[in-house]
């Protein structure tokens, strides 16, 4: 693997250019939950799709429909689809990533501008919101394509990209999109394909590489309880149902403190942890604390390590979100809120599907309605979900993943299922009939979804040799074929 060496050199030698080029992804703030910033996602695929393009990528935009906000037309972004290299001696691999990531305002507490990639030379962090998910590993392909193309080295293996920019949003159209490439035949986008690799994930800790091979499905739903013709004075408490109180009594029967859901059925199917899941290793003696402690504060529902980690890998949960209409500024509001809608998900694991879930979920808050007899009207809506994804670990690209882990980290990887869920990944597996593998460049404290978000220098540069040296590895192979 001469040609290894040479782009180990080359990741080495670039590292500042890389993170400038980080800096110019963050700073394009493509939230895909906020309309207001849907031409921003727009943006952040035309810059993807032209730095694809300079490696010698072909690339394809492919427009995903439209949908309505408040009764004006938008645009879905674009998926942006590649392929370089057609030797039918080599493996082909898809690459997954996506373009999109989660709000952020400064006034959430973040330490520095969230949409400014803020590096840390003295602690080696670089801070932005898209720096661990996902825009840190997309530039890591980015990279890796780089560093083949300026050295013009031949990559080891053809290669397929699959971006997105709906992720965070539930990732409409994309299922419609692999569906159709899958059913063109030879001619397909996919065709071709030998397995799927993402990098959209993290490690269990900050020590341990790991790969993984799980994800949990979600669905997500909202209640919605009305009945005055408008919100009210508090002062007609007393003489009215009040839909605060009806939704705050249904949301309060879904899950107990300890995170135990109460709906009927919900754990029908689900099966015991056997010896192969390896649990309790993962997380050494001396980490526990850490461990233990969520997001800096002493909450786990278990002392125990191996339970808290199953607990958010291969069970399911129940959270609560929030409730659109009721009062939450700051002070004191005398309003009796006129419609009220509580939102919740369940995170999946497998059997549990959305279809299955919906129908338990439904039933039983119409019935737990029905029982408090009150004037006022509800409905359950199920807003969005994906199904569950496990993998079978025992496989040529797992093997490759592992063998990459040891030869840039020098330590063998934890294998892991995730409590997350990206629900493109069962698509994926089920349409193109292949293995998909997790293959994480981040930290378990890189903060996703969270303030001051970061991936680490180490991560990101270590982590580009990582998606090289699977490449390789995967070229170097025994399989099938
Ligand atoms: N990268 C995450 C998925 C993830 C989270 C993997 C935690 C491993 C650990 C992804 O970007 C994400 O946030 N997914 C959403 C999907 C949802 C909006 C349908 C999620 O899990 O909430
Ligand atoms: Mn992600
Ligand atoms: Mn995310």
């Amino acid at each position: 693997m001469a040609n290894l060496k040479d782009v180990h050199g080359y990741v080495d030698s670039h590292a500042d250019d890389f993170i400038q080029r980080l800096s110019e992804a963050v700073a394009i703030p493509s939230v895909s939950t906020d309309p207001s910033r849907r031409g921003d996602v727009h943006r952040m695929a035309l810059w993807l799709e032209n730095q694809l393009k300079r490696y010698g990528v072909q690339t394809r935009a492919v427009p995903l429909g439209q949908q309505e906000v408040e009764g004006k037309i938008l645009e879905y972004p674009p998926a942006i689809l590649g392929r370089i290299g057609d030797d039918s001696k080599k493996k082909t691999i898809l690459i997954y990533g996506h373009f999109d990531v989660q709000p952020a305002e400064k006034s959430d507490g973040w330490d520095t501008e969230p949409f400014e990639l803020h590096v840390d030379r003295e602690s080696g962090k670089m801070f932005g919101r898209g720096s661990t998910d996902d825009k840190g590993p997309v530039l890591g392909w980015l990279n890796v394509l780089e560093a083949h193309h300026a050295l013009r080295i031949e990559l080891p293996v053809n290669l397929r990209f699959c971006f997105e920019g709906l992720e965070e949003d539930g990732s409409q159209g994309l299922d419609d999109l692999i569906v159709t490439e899958t059913s063109k035949g030879p001619q397909g986008w996919f065709h071709g394909v030998d397995c799927v690799c993402i990098s959209d994930n993290y490690w269990l800790n900050t020590r341990t590489p790991c790969l993984t091979y799980g994800l949990r499905g979600i669905a997500y739903y909202q209640i919605i309880v009305s009945g005055p013709g408008s919100d009210l004075h508090s002062g007609m408490g007393g003489a009215v149902y009040e839909p605060m109180t009806t939704l705050i009594s249904l949301m309060g029967k879904l899950v107990s403190v300890e995170g135990r859901i109460l709906i009927p059925g919900v754990y029908d199917g689900i099966s015991v942890a056997d010896s192969s899941e390896l649990y309790v290793p993962f997380i050494s003696p001396s980490q526990t604390e850490a461990y233990l402690s969520h997001s800096g504060g002493p909450i786990s529902l278990s002392d125990d390590k191996a339970t808290v980690l199953m607990g958010r890998t291969r069970e399911p949960s129940l959270s609560l979100h929030g409730i659109e209409g009721a009062y939450s500024g700051a002070g004191g509001k005398t309003v009796i809120p006129a419609t009220v809608s509580g939102k919740f998900s369940l995170r999946l694991v497998p059997p549990q599907t959305p279809d299955d879930i919906t129908k338990k979920v439904v039933s039983f808050i119409e019935d737990e309605f029905a029982k408090l007899k009150t004037k006022l009207k509800m409905k359950v809506e199920f807003v969005g979900g994906g199904k569950p994804w496990v993998a079978d670990t025992n496989h040529w690209s797992y093997e490759a993943a592992k063998r990459a882990t040891e030869t840039v980290w020098g330590k063998t990887p934890n294998y892991t299922r995730e409590g997350g869920s990206i629900p493109v990944t069962l698509t994926f597996a089920d349409n193109l009939g292949v293995n998909v593998l997790l293959l994480p460049m981040g930290r378990a404290d890189d903060g996703a979804h969270s303030t001051n978000e970061k991936l680490d220098i180490s991560n990101f540069l270590n982590g580009t040799k990582l998606l090289g040296t699977y490449l390789y590895e995967v070229a170097n192979i025994n399989s099938d074929k």
